[in-house]
């Protein structure tokens, strides 16, 4: 029997920041920011956006990716990977067309956004038989995917009890080194909820790395407009007061069953990256509001949060 489970206009609400950053990413892919040969399955049509826009997307993808990559380069392909609040990411598809596929790749996201991503896929034979392994099987059923290696799990990251089944379903081990992955997610979550997610997660996962990209020093000026911006359209970001400075953040991840906790405002993030990045990237397009561009990368931050020795030297540009 299927549940039939109803949602919250807010919810409505989030589940369409995933279609915002989805289309913000291809607009970026399109005007060569970084390569992305599957987000155009994700989505048909966009409108340009901002340079500032895109010039933060880049950042925020090449920042992810920056960690993915050192947390590979550490561990090798025997690990797994938990996108929570996926979207249509489609890191799965470009680990894939490199040699760091990885053993599992497990996504959660809510049912109406993995089912929709689901029906994506099996309309896509680019997408599909890169999830299909030779003589493997692709099981759909209720909005959930599971193939050898690769799970997309509809369910609700504020119910615990329902995490950790899907988990399981999706075969998730805590003898694996993990890269949990928090995109623009967490804030989403009421403070309670996510506090039990991320225990949860730490005391499952004894070799992890935890990625948190979302807003941060919410409680200025600028953060305050944030906030009242997305509210306006019917977004509330829960989990807020937990967007203070980068340095809240740490202890906060800390104080929960982190060993090891970095964080930094995305104005450090892009001053990091390599300086034939930042140039080329700045060819790209003119930026008038360079200001603004500014103020948005301070209220944006990168987290890693870690547990086990193997990860205590994640740093920006190690
Ligand atoms: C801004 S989008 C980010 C998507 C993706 N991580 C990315 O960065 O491209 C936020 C995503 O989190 C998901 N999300 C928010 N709250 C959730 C919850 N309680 N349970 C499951 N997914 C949730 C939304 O449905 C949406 O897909």
């Amino acid at each position: 029997m299927n549940n039939i489970i109803s949602w919250t206009a807010e919810d409505e609400a989030i589940i369409a920041t995933n279609t915002d950053a989805t289309e913000c990413k291809r607009c970026a892919v399109e005007l060569g920011y970084w390569k992305d040969e599957y987000i155009s399955y994700f989505v048909k049509h966009v409108d340009r956006k901002a340079p500032e826009i895109n010039r933060g997307y880049y950042a925020r993808v090449k920042a992810m990716e920056m960690f993915i990559h050192q947390f590979l380069e550490r561990c090798g392909t025997q690990c797994q990977i938990i996108n929570l609040g996926c979207g249509f990411d489609t890191l799965y598809w470009r680990l894939k067309d490199t040699t760091q596929a990885v053993s599992n790749f497990i996504e959660l996201d809510f049912p109406s956004v993995t089912s929709k991503k689901c029906h994506i896929i099996k309309r896509n034979k680019q997408l599909l038989e890169k999830i299909c392994k030779e003589d493997g099987e692709v099981i759909i059923r209720s909005g959930d995917l599971h193939s050898d290696g690769y799970h997309l799990l509809g369910c609700d990251l504020r119910c615990l009890k329902e995490v950790r089944r899907k988990l399981e379903a999706g075969g998730a081990t805590g003898d694996a080194p993990t890269l949990l992955l928090a995109e623009c997610v967490l804030v989403y979550l009421r403070p309670d909820a996510a506090l039990a997610l991320l225990q949860h997660l730490a005391s499952s996962f004894p070799r992890c790395v935890l990625l948190v990209y979302e807003q941060c020093n919410l409680g200025d000026k600028f953060g305050e407009v944030m906030v009242r911006n997305l509210s306006a359209r019917g977004c509330a970001l829960a989990g807020e007061r937990h967007c203070r400075e980068p340095a809240a953040q740490v202890e906060r991840l800390r104080g929960l069953g982190f060993d090891e906790a970095r964080s930094w405002d995305m104005e450090t993030v892009w001053r990091s990256f390599p300086e034939e990045d930042r140039v080329r990237v700045e060819s790209l397009e003119m930026l008038d509001e360079r200001e603004l561009l500014q103020q948005l990368n301070t209220h944006y931050a990168l987290t890693v949060a870690t547990r086990g020795d193997l990860f205590a030297d994640l740093d920006l540009n190690s």
